[in-house]
This record gives C-alpha cells, structure tokens and sequence, in this order.
C-alpha cells in the first residue's frame, strides 16, 4: 500500500510517500529560518509560505514518482494552525479528487507518537513522551488503536520554553538547536531551578521555570550561557524524572520519545538509560514530518 502524507500544522511543510509502512520519498520545508527575524511564527505569513511551498513540493514529487501508483491520502487534520491545516486539507481534496483515492484525516500528535517506528515496530504496551512546540505529554497505549493521553503540560509546552528562554537570552530562534549548540561542551557552571510540582502526577508545567529564567536573566547576575545551559540541563532531568515516575508504575514493553524536542542530544541520552527498549527518531522524523502522518493511516488499515 502506498500512501501519500501531508503535513502543514506549523512552520514545516512536508509532503511523503511511504510504501508498506516505509519512506520513499520525502520533502519537508521549514520556515523557521524565515521567522527567525521575527523571533516566533506569525500564522498569516506562514499560511502564505504553506500556499507556495507546497504547490512546489507536489510538482517537484510528480516528477519524480508516479501519482497513480498512491493508494490513500493522509494529511493532519489537528492540533496546530487553522489557516496551516486548511492548506494541507485543501491539497488533500483536491488531490483525493483528481486521483479518486479517499483522503483521511490524521491526529498530529498520533503522528509524533509512530515517528520512531519506521525501522522496527512497536511492542505494546507502550509509552511515549512527546516533547514539541506546542506539546508535552506523556502517552500509554494498550496497542496501535487504544492509545491514551496520561499527562499533559499545564501551561506552556516544553518546546516554547526553549524558544522564550533562548529569545530573553538573545541566542535565536527556534531556541532549542540554539541553547544545545551553546551548551554542547558542557562547560558552565549549573544555576539551580524548583522543578515544578503538578497535581496529577504526570502532568508538566513549565510557566514557572520559564518565569525564573526570565527574572535571573533581568537580575544581570548569570551569564547568559549559564543561565541557558541550566534551563536545558534542568528542564530535560524535569522530563527524565516524569517519565521514570510513570515507568514505576506502568509495566510496558516500548519507550518512545518524540516531537522537536526529541531532537535534544541530552533528552535521547538520558532517554536512552531509562529502558531496555526505546525508540527515538532520528532528528528528521522528530520535528514535524509528512511521513509520521503517513505512517499512522498505514498503520489503521494495515
Ligand atoms: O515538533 P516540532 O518540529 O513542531 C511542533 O509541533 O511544535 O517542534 C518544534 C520545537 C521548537 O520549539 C524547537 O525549539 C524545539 O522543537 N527543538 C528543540 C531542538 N530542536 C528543536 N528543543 C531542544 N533541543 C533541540 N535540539
Ligand atoms: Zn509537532
């Protein structure tokens, strides 16, 4: 079964076709360093930049594999952008229409949660920590079809934080390549931040040490390489912590780490201690793909 995937519900742009569960082709456009002057994505430019992106992805593919050979359509129908998603499902119907093929819509997050399955399947029960910029949450599922949110960011995603706390810094944006690159030969000097304590026991919440980083920062007493390299280093034993927690009391036979922050050289490190079996995708498939999307309508009707 071929399937052809598109994905628009931020910043990238990406359209795959995926073959029996496996990549075949894939295009993806970020636009990120286009917003980079502006510090964060403003939805009307990058509903523009969708418009004319993904016209050129479709014809540089069509000349490069046979159309007639996709058997479905998926495109992510939510969470993200209203005017970003209206591209994608605008493309999907048209396409859905010119091929006679039906077009599904797809669960974003669903996506970032089969993102490391490309090389080898799931076992279930498994458990999956998705780290994005607009989404924090730990996931279990039973199996493919029963997968079920158990905890969630309380306030701002994880992934944003990254973004606010590199923009305080002025180190760039997006902000978490930028604070990992500053903080890759481990040389400074740790500045101390309270991890939050949430009510569900799963559940994030990242406001607070957001707001920490922000007033040190105006105190003018850290380096700005401190102050950054502390955030990442605390924030990802935050995350580490929530999952070992959940691991104690769930017994599961995968860990899955996806979504932007996945990407994270010190998050899939330390990931990589907490089971024997883990997934994490490759940086690629971490941030917002067309071939995760893909791979969840492959894996309903397989
Ligand atoms: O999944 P994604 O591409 O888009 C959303 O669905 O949000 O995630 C983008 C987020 C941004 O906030 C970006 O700063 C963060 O992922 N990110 C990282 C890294 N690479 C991307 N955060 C920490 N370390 C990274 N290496
Ligand atoms: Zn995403």
């Amino acid at each position: 079964m071929v399937i052809l995937g598109i994905e628009t519900s931020h910043d990238d742009t990406s359209i795959a076709i995926i073959e029996k569960g496996k990549i075949l082709k894939m295009i993806t456009w970020s636009q990120s360093d286009f917003f980079a002057q502006y510090g964060g994505t403003i939805p009307e430019l990058s509903s523009r930049q969708h418009s004319q992106n993904i016209i050129r992805i479709i014809d540089k593919l069509k000349s490069e594999f046979d159309f007639s050979k996709i058997d479905a359509i998926a495109y992510t129908e939510k969470p993200g952008l209203i005017g970003t998603l209206q591209i994608g499902f605008l493309v999907a119907q048209a396409l859905s229409r010119v091929l006679k093929i039906k077009a599904y819509p797809i669960d974003h997050i669903e996506g970032h949660f089969f993102s490391a399955s490309f090389e080898k399947n799931y076992l279930f029960p498994a458990l999956a920590l998705i780290v994005s910029g607009g989404h924090s949450q730990l996931m279990l599922a039973k199996d493919k079809d029963n997968i079920e949110v158990i905890g969630s960011t309380l306030d701002d995603a994880i992934g944003e934080v990254f973004d606010k706390v590199a923009t305080k810094l002025n180190l760039g944006f997006p902000g978490g390549p930028k604070i990992e690159a500053l903080c890759k030969d481990n040389d400074f000097d740790l500045v101390k931040l309270t991890k939050p304590k949430t009510q569900g026991e799963f559940d994030f919440s990242f406001s607070g040490m957001k707001s920490q980083v922000i007033n040190l920062a105006n105190q003018k007493k850290h380096s700005s390489k401190n102050l950054a390299c502390s955030f990442q280093k605390e924030a990802v034993d935050y995350l580490l912590e929530k999952t070992k927690k959940c691991l104690e009391k769930y017994k599961i036979n995968s860990l899955i780490l996806g979504g932007g922050v996945a990407a994270n050289f010190l998050l899939r490190e330390g990931f990589k201690k907490l089971h024997e079996n883990v997934y994490i995708p490759s940086k690629e498939l971490a941030t917002d793909n067309a071939a995760m999307i893909a791979k969840v309508l492959y894996e309903k009707l397989k």
